[in-house]
């Protein structure tokens, strides 16, 4: 065969899917939702435009974990490792858009390491503004025994932002308020038909009587989900439920979400779902086959959808 058509032929086999449908340039532009892009996430960012994405959500390698499955970042370069991506998220990130990073410090020689630490101060310099600490509660965690500590139950999800003034829909992920309320608003005392302040002079204070009426509330800063990783082929994703949640906290529908670390496409999927356009960004060709066919199990019945394999189409989906 000669280049050219080698090339053509690379570039068919490259873009197809696994039940064969070859896509061409009108679906990417026409239907593109997710767009998964095979690189390291520091070059393809690089290609990426300023002030761009509305939201980033990801979880990046574990430092020096699973080094056999993707290969680590040793502890002690990791926040000189991470602090150029850092740099470039900060561009492409729009100035009203989030960036939710979740991430947990391992322990080395007995105590945990401070590199997160380390990082969020870094980033603070690189001018990010650490807004909020989210806490995922992982509710069917390793189980296991140490002498000097309990189960690890929770991860980090770090909330940085680029202003004060960002989007956010809390609406859009109020809680139902539980059969407590039944109960606790059938007869309403005097206090509870006025606004008691904090007897502590916090400035705090509650009207009960606002409660009545109302389905929903406002959830807290610690989500509860199970992880997924024994259902699924990567060994370290995250719940799909976990990315949907700040998607529909941080963005609208047709907003882009961005994944720097997209592993087996768990934010492209909860993307797609909540009709939001997703790029996904992975290194490991395998992970990205994974990604993709994440999104087809899922997406079987949607045809708003195209998965391009070319770091060049970026700016496609701005
Ligand atoms: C913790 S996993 C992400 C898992 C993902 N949240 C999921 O639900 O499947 C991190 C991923 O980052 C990928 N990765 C590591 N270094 C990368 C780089 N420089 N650029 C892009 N991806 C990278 C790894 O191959 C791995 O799949």
């Amino acid at each position: 065969m000669k280049t050219a058509g080698k090339n053509r032929a690379a570039k068919m086999m490259r873009n197809r899917f696994h039940n064969g449908t070859a896509l061409t340039v009108e679906h990417q532009e026409t239907l593109g939702l997710a767009r998964i892009v095979q690189g390291d996430c520091q070059t393809v960012l690089s290609q990426m435009q300023d002030d761009s994405v509305d939201l980033i959500v990801t979880s990046p390698p574990y430092a020096d974990s699973r080094k056999k499955t993707y290969g680590g970042i040793s502890t002690d370069h990791y926040v000189r490792w991470f602090l150029p991506i850092a740099q470039q998220l900060l561009r492409v990130l729009k100035p009203t858009g989030s960036f939710v990073l979740n991430i947990k410090e391992k322990v080395v020689n007995g105590e945990r390491h401070t590199y997160v630490i380390e990082l969020v101060l870094g980033m603070r310099k690189q001018g990010w503004l650490w807004t909020e600490e989210y806490i995922w509660h992982k509710k069917n965690c390793y189980p296991g025994k140490w002498p000097n500590r309990f189960r690890d139950a929770w991860e980090r999800c770090l909330h940085f932002t680029k202003s004060r003034s960002f989007q956010m829909h809390q609406e859009a992920v109020r809680v139902p308020m539980g059969d407590w309320k039944e109960a606790r608003l059938r007869s309403l005392s005097q206090t509870d038909l006025c606004r008691d302040e904090s007897r502590v002079g916090s400035g705090f204070g509650k009207k009960i009587a606002n409660w009545v009426g109302r389905d929903l509330a406002y959830p807290t800063n610690v989500l509860h989900l199970a992880t997924e990783c024994a259902n699924r082929a990567h060994s370290a994703a995250f719940p799909v439920a976990l990315p949907e949640w700040f998607i529909k906290l941080f963005t609208q529908e047709n907003d882009l979400v961005l994944d720097p670390f997209l592993g087996s496409g768990t934010t492209a999927v909860a993307a797609n779902r909540l009709q939001r356009r997703c790029i996904g960004i992975e290194i490991n060709a395998e992970y990205c086959n994974l990604a993709r066919e994440s999104l087809f199990s899922n997406f079987k019945r949607l045809d708003k959808l195209s998965v391009l394999h070319n770091c060049k189409t970026c700016e496609q989906s701005q």
